[in-house]
């Protein structure tokens, strides 16, 4: 980062506060704004950031993100390429990915927090089948995946070093997890559906008092949190695109320090009206769920049908 970089990041954030961002915010956003140039540090810079991640991580945390344990690992600097790769992704990997999002956009907490849908454990839960597929997914398919829809990118080369050192991180990540690589708060909550059916216009008031001072009263983020909607964002094909998981995902994270304390009902609204804004198409979309029965909350036709009942 160059000084004068910095200079202009202190006085976006100093603007932050004269809109009434509350300090503790801006002195988060700064941490965010300050992670999000992981890969241009040293690796001692890295190492130390990791090590104080782990004294200072909430207790949730599925698995410590404790360095020293790297020490003599012949993958270290792979598992540290991978760590940075995955915090800065559009800074490291400009051609791969298409939008404002890093991987730890949604995969929050360095990938490792709870119900945020932790890499914690991932390595040992694939090969799987996906039914979005139609096939045995490899765990790169599935990095590949997120590219292409949730960063709104290209797929890596399988033996692009870049995914390796991904691959290594999730793999380290997953170093001791139980066969099958089920861990507490994999992928995200199963939120029950709220009283009324999601509506997008109740859902823009919950977006205004709740949403809109970290990720812009227009939803294209600001320099403390990434876009929403928009030709930034995650594409149609997305996971976060479905109604469902979008709301799984912002009850039990957003607002960031503010968790869980968004109802359901409200958590559906304003995932219906988030999802009802313009974002980046998704070519093949409607390839998904090739042998039918797409989730109800698929916001595209699919082509797939499912084989007819046995008689
Ligand atoms: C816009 C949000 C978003 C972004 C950004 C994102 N992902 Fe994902 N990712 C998801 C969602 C949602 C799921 C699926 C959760 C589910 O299974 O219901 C997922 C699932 C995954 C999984 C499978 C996890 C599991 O437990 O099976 C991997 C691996 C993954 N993403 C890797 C990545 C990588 C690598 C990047 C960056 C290139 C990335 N993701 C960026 C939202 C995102
Ligand atoms: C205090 C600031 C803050 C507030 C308020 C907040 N968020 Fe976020 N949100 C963030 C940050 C920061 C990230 C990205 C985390 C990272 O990069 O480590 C994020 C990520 C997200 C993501 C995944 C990434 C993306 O941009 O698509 C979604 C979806 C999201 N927030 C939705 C919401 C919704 C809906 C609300 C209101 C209910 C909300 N957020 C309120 C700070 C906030």
């Amino acid at each position: 980062m160059t000084p004068s970089g910095s200079g202009t990041r202190v006085r976006h954030l100093l603007l932050g506060v004269a809109l009434g961002a509350a300090a503790a915010l801006v002195a988060f956003g700064w941490t965010r704004v300050r992670e999000r140039h992981a890969i241009s540090r040293t690796a001692r810079q890295e190492r130390s950031a990791l090590s104080s991640h782990a004294i200072t991580g909430e207790p949730a945390r599925a698995a410590p993100l404790d360095i020293r344990s790297l020490a003599g690992d012949p993958r270290r600097e792979s598992i540290l390429r991978g760590h940075a790769l995955l915090t800065a992704t559009s800074d490291s990997l400009p051609r791969y990915a298409g939008n404002a999002l890093r991987c730890t956009s949604c995969h929050l907490d360095d990938g490792v927090r709870p119900h945020a849908m932790p890499f914690v454990g991932v390595a040992a839960r694939f090969p799987q089948y996906r039914s979005r597929s139609g096939k045995v997914d490899q765990l790169e398919d599935r990095v590949n995946d997120c590219f292409e829809r949730s960063l709104a990118g290209r797929r890596l080369p399988l033996a692009d070093p870049a995914m390796r050192d991904i691959v290594a991180y999730m793999q380290w990540l997953s170093r001791d997890a139980a066969p099958g690589g089920k861990v507490r708060g994999q992928g995200l909550d199963s939120l029950p559906l709220p009283p009324t059916s999601p509506h997008a216009g109740r859902g823009s008031a919950v977006f205004a008092a709740r949403c809109a001072s970290c990720h812009g009263g227009d939803g294209q983020g600001t320099p403390v949190a990434p876009p929403l909607w928009g030709p930034r964002s995650y594409t149609i094909g997305a996971g976060m695109a479905r109604v469902r998981a979008a709301a799984a995902f912002i009850h039990a994270n957003m607002p960031r320090g503010a968790e869980r304390t968004l109802t359901a009902q409200q958590a559906f609204d304003v995932a219906a009206y988030v999802n009802s804004r313009p974002r980046p198409d998704f070519a093949r979309k409607a390839d998904d769920w090739p042998k039918g029965n797409p989730p109800p909350d698929v916001a595209y036709p699919t082509r797939g049908t499912s084989p007819p009942p046995a008689p």
